[in-house]
This record gives structure tokens, C-alpha cells and sequence, in this order.
């Protein structure tokens, strides 16, 4: 090959990078301008909250061949607190403590265990402590969902059980 060859072999090689170079700058430059960076980041971030809500779906509730899905037997809901009356939640949250005494509960049904307690804190004192709790007695007796007035309510009907009256 003589010296000529050789200069015009890299002088076109070159060129030809330089070209190549130049086109992919400008190829870059479209897809930027056309798509940019932030445009791919939001496609990301709704498909990734998609998948998240998707996985957040109660087992069965999802099908990922797109078929609807058959209706599912959905659970009776407990019947909400509201719905009891004070014997009901006297019976059913406080008794386990109450009926005996555990842990030197005063016993529904025994007006001395009472007296005392009701004389010194009146009747507002005990509902308050029922309701944020005392001594070994967990706050609501452990039931977060009773409400302040059923609460109210229930402490005035253990009372009425152990023969005492309040207003
Ligand atoms: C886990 C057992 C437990 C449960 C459940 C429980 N209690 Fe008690 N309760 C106690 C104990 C123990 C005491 C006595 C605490 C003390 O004086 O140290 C008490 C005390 C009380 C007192 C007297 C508070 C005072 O100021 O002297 C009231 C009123 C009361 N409970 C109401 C209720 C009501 C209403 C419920 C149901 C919603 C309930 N308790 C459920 C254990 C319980």
C-alpha cells in the first residue's frame, strides 16, 4: 500500500466516525426533545403504582389474564358496636372481668364492690377511668371501638345490676 492509499483510508475512516457521531447527537437529541427523561419517569411511576395497587388486592380479587372476575361470597361485617346495647357489650367485653373479679374488678352484681369506688370518684370518675383505663383494666375494657357513651351507658347498667341508681 503506498503513503497516498494509507492517507485517504483514514481520512475517510475518519469521516465516517465523524459522521456516525454526529447522527447519533442528533438521534439523542430527537428522542430527548420528543420523550424526554421525565416523560419515562412518570411511565414508571404510574405502571409501578399500578402493579402496587394491584398487589394490594385482597387474594383472588385479581386476575391477570384480564377476565372479569366471578363474584366473590364477601364476609357478613361484624355487626358494629353501635349496634349493641349496654347489656350486650356489658356481656361481651366486660364480664370476662366483671362477672368474677379477676384481678380485683369490683364484681357486677355486688353493690359493695361499688359504693366505696362510686362515692369517691361519683359517677362521671368511673365512666372516665372505664374509658381510659385503670389499674389493670386495659382503656374501653380493651375494646377501642366502644364509643364514649356506650362506655357511659354500660358503666350506668352494671351499676343498675349491682342495685345502685345514678342519674
Ligand atoms: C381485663 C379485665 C377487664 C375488662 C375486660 C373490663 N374491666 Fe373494668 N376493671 C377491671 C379492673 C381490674 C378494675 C379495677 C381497677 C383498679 O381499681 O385498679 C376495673 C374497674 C372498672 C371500673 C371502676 C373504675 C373506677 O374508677 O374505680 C369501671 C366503671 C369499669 N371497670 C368498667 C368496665 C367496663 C364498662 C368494661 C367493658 C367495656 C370493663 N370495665 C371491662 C378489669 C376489667
Amino acid at each position: 500500500m503506498s503513503q497516498d492509499q494509507d492517507r485517504t483510508f483514514i481520512v475517510t475512516f475518519v469521516g465516517v466516525i465523524a459522521v456516525l457521531v454526529v447522527v447519533t447527537i442528533i438521534l439523542i437529541a430527537l428522542a430527548v426533545m420528543t420523550r424526554g427523561p421525565g416523560h419515562i419517569a412518570e411511565e414508571r411511576e404510574t405502571i409501578e403504582y399500578q402493579r402496587a395497587e394491584r398487589n394490594l388486592q385482597p387474594p383472588g380479587a385479581v386476575r391477570l389474564t384480564g377476565e372479569p372476575m366471578p363474584e366473590l361470597a364477601v364476609a357478613e361485617p361484624e355487626p358494629a358496636a353501635a349496634d349493641l346495647t349496654p347489656q350486650d357489650i356489658n356481656q361481651n367485653y366486660c364480664m370476662s372481668c366483671h362477672a368474677t373479679g379477676v384481678m380485683n374488678a369490683p364484681v357486677t352484681g355486688t353493690e359493695g364492690d361499688w359504693t366505696a369506688r362510686l362515692g369517691e370518684r361519683g359517677f362521671d370518675g368511673l365512666v372516665q377511668n372505664a374509658i381510659d383505663g385503670i389499674g389493670a383494666m386495659p382503656p374501653r375494657g380493651g375494646n377501642p371501638r366502644l364509643s364514649d357513651d356506650e362506655i357511659r351507658e354500660t358503666v350506668r347498667y352494671m351499676l343498675e345490676e349491682s342495685g345502685i341508681s345514678v342519674n
